[in-house]
């Protein structure tokens, strides 16, 4: 397995994969820090090119674990190794509490040490699911979602995709947040998210709300989406340079 990330992300999952016993043929793919070791920890080969990917899943094995933990570019990267022949795989650690009622994961799901994850929970692709992590009953998380360590996501509560969740924030029971927002660290979420919004604080309220990449507006319509949200602080989208998503790598 090739874990995309030689960073923090991909250095928690390799302690995981190091708990679990499982670290025969590791690997880590990371094109971005020069100073990063041809050898992680003088064990583990990290390929510094796409080249060197794409030939590594045609000799060995196509499978790919996420190692960065933005939202986004969690998407932009699956999306983006699978076509060059990567298969997105999952990363769950032994020490994690997977209910076993009626609980669905995705592909390419990553749990934490510590997670709890209940009865009738769905977790979309891609999702990463930090350590100590619980997840409530009934609750439903989105694709290539982000929940930090400590968060909570109570009961019924809802997280549409790409979305990120700070740490040791609380998502009250059934809450939706929508898709591409940021809920910041210990904030606590008592109402209704919109989609593309950025809240903190307890009550968690509102900061900001991002433009999606596919809709950028010239710069005179964000002045007047910035007015009409009165005092909310614009978020410039984080995504402008998009067309190569290595560019975006942050872990
Ligand atoms: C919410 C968050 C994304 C905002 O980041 P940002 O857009 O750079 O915003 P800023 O730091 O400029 O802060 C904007 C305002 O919100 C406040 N704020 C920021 N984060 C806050 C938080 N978590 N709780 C309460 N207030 C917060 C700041 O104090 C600031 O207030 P001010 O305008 O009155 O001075 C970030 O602070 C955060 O909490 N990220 C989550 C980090 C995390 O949990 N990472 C897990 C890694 S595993």
């Amino acid at each position: 397995m090739v874990i995309i990330g030689a960073n923090g992300l991909g250095k928690e999952l390799l302690t995981v994969l190091s708990w679990n016993g499982d670290t025969e043929n590791l690997y880590f793919f990371d094109d971005l820090c020069a100073d990063i070791p041809d050898l992680l920890y003088g064990r583990f080969p990290v390929l510094k090119s796409w080249a060197a990917l794409k030939e590594h899943f045609l000799m060995n094995s196509p499978e790919f674990a996420l190692g960065v933990g933005s939202a986004a570019t969690r998407k932009l990267l699956a999306e983006k190794i699978v076509a060059v022949g990567g298969k997105l795989c999952s990363i769950i650690s032994n020490d994690a509490s997977i209910g076993e009622f009626i609980t669905s994961m995705g592909d390419g799901v990553c749990i934490l040490s510590h997670a709890i994850v209940t009865c009738d929970v769905q977790i979309g692709d891609g999702t990463l699911i930090n350590k100590a992590v619980i997840i409530s009953h009934d609750a439903k998380v989105g694709q290539y979602c982000a929940i930090s360590p400590g968060a909570k996501i109570l009961g019924r509560a809802t997280i549409g995709d790409c979305t990120e969740i700070g740490a040791n924030a609380t998502i009250l029971p059934g809450v939706t947040v929508g898709s591409n927002c940021i809920v910041g660290a210990g904030a606590v979420v008592t109402k209704n998210v919109a989609d593309r919004t950025t809240v903190v604080g307890v009550p968690a309220h509102p900061i900001g709300f991002k433009v999606p990449i596919c809709t950028m507006v010239p710069i005179f319509s964000r002045a007047a989406l910035f007015k009409a949200q009165g005092d909310a602080r614009y978020i410039f989208p984080t995504l402008s340079k998009a067309s190569d998503p290595n560019d975006e790598r942050s872990s």
